[in-house]
């Protein structure tokens, strides 16, 4: 697998909601093709 291009916004986005103890529920919506499945 290649590394992701861009979306460092989106990735820190992520990652701090990865890091947090509680859950929480997280929408990712966007054109087909745009890299959701990739990001996630
Ligand atoms: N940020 C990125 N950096 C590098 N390659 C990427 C990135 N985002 C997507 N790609 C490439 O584009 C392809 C399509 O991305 P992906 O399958 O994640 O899109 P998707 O939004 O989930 O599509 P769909 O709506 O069809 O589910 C991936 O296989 C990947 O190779
Ligand atoms: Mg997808």
């Amino acid at each position: 697998m290649s590394a992701i291009v861009g979306r460092k916004k989106e990735t820190e986005e992520l990652m701090q909601i990865y890091r947090r103890k509680q859950a929480q529920l997280v929408a990712v919506y966007g054109r087909r093709r745009v890299g959701k499945t990739y990001l996630i």
